[in-house]
C-alpha cells in the first residue's frame, strides 16, 4: 500500500475560503491537521471559519483579507502568509478563488456584458497568476511543495453562453501544464482540479438570483463541495513523488458540460 504524505503541521493557504469548495477544502485539510491561511474578500465569514477550524482541531489559522484582482492586496496576503508559515514556508497553495458572471452568448451580447468578460478574466485568469507567482517561487527555494488549480469541466468543453468563463477555466488547465513544465525538477507538483456541477454560491453569484440557481441543480443531484474537497485531499495526501496533473470528477448525473439527467 503507498504511504501517504503526513499533512499535519505544515501550512496550507486556501483562497476563496469564505464560501463553497475553498470552505470545505479548509475543513478537510484541518482534519488533516494542516495549519491554514484563509483568503476572500468577506472577511468576516474567514474568521467564524478560522475560529471554527482552531477549535474543533487546534490547528493555527490565519484569516487575511483578499482580492485576487488587486495586486496590492495580492502581496499583503502574500506577506502575511510567508509570517505566519515562518521558516517551513507554505507547502500547499490552493488557488480556488473564481465566478463566472452571466450567461450572454456573443452575438447577443451588449456592451454592459464586457463588464463581467472582464471581470471573469480577472478573478479566474489573472488573479489565479498573481497568486500562484506569489507563492511558488518559496516552494521552489524550498525544493518543494504544491499547487493545485481549481480548474473545471467548463475547462475541457464549451456550452452556449458560456464563452467566456470556459475560456477563463481553460486557461486555468493551460496554466498548470506549462507551470508543471516550468518546474520540472524542482520538486515543487501542479494539479488541476476540474469539477462538474457542484452546489454552492457560485451559480447564484452567475446567476444573479436563488431562484435562478435553484433551477441548475432541478430533479439531479449535483457534487457538493465535500467532494471536490476530498479529492483535493487525495491529490495532497500521495508521496511526494507523485504527480496528479488533472483530476475530472462530475455528478452521476451529468455526463458532460450540457449532458444533464434530471428526473
Ligand atoms: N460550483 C461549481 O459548479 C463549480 C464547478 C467547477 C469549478 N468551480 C470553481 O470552483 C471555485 C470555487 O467556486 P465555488 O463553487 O465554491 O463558488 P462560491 O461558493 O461562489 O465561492 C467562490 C469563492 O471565490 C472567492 N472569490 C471570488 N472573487 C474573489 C476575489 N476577487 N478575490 C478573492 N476571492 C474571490 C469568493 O470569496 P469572496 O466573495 O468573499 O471574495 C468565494 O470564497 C471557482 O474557481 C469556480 O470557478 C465551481
Amino acid at each position: 500500500m503507498t504511504q501517504t504524505l503526513e499533512l499535519a503541521q505544515r501550512v496550507a493557504v486556501v483562497t476563496g475560503a469564505s464560501s463553497g469548495i475553498g470552505q470545505d477544502v479548509a475543513r478537510r485539510l484541518a482534519v488533516q491537521g494542516m495549519h491554514l491561511v484563509l483568503g476572500a474578500r468577506r472577511c468576516d465569514r474567514l474568521e467564524a471559519l478560522s475560529a471554527e477550524l482552531s477549535d474543533q482541531h487546534g490547528v493555527r489559522c490565519l484569516a487575511h483579507p483578499l482580492d485576487v484582482t488587486d495586486s496590492a492586496s495580492v502581496a499583503s496576503f502574500g506577506e502575511a502568509a510567508d509570517a505566519f508559515a515562518g521558516e517551513s514556508g507554505v507547502h500547499l497553495l490552493v488557488n480556488n478563488a473564481g465566478a463566472a458572471f452571466g450567461v450572454a452568448r456573443l452575438p447577443t451580447a451588449t456592451l454592459e456584458d464586457e463588464a463581467d468578460w472582464q471581470a471573469m478574466l480577472d478573478v479566474n485568469v489573472m488573479g489565479l497568476l498573481r497568486v500562484t507567482r506569489r507563492f511558488v517561487s518559496g516552494m521552489v527555494a524550498r525544493g518543494s511543495g504544491h499547487v493545485i488549480h481549481m480548474g473545471s469541466l467548463a475547462g475541457l468543453e464549451t456550452y452556449e453562453g458560456g464563452s467566456v468563463y470556459c475560456a477563463t477555466k481553460a486557461a486555468v488547465r493551460v496554466i498548470s501544464k506549462a507551470l508543471r513544465l516550468e518546474l520540472l525538477g524542482s520538486g515543487v507538483r501542479v494539479c488541476c482540479v476540474n469539477p462538474g456541477l457542484v452546489e454552492t454560491e457560485f451559480s447564484q453569484v452567475r446567476l444573479g438570483s436563488e431562484e435562478a440557481a435553484t433551477k441548475v441543480y432541478e430533479g439531479m443531484t449535483p457534487l457538493t463541495g465535500n467532494e471536490v474537497a476530498e479529492t483535493v485531499e487525495w491529490v495532497a495526501r500521495l508521496p511526494e513523488f507523485v504527480n496528479i496533473e488533472e483530476v475530472t470528477l462530475q455528478p452521476v448525473d451529468q455526463a458532460s458540460a450540457q449532458k444533464v439527467h434530471r428526473t
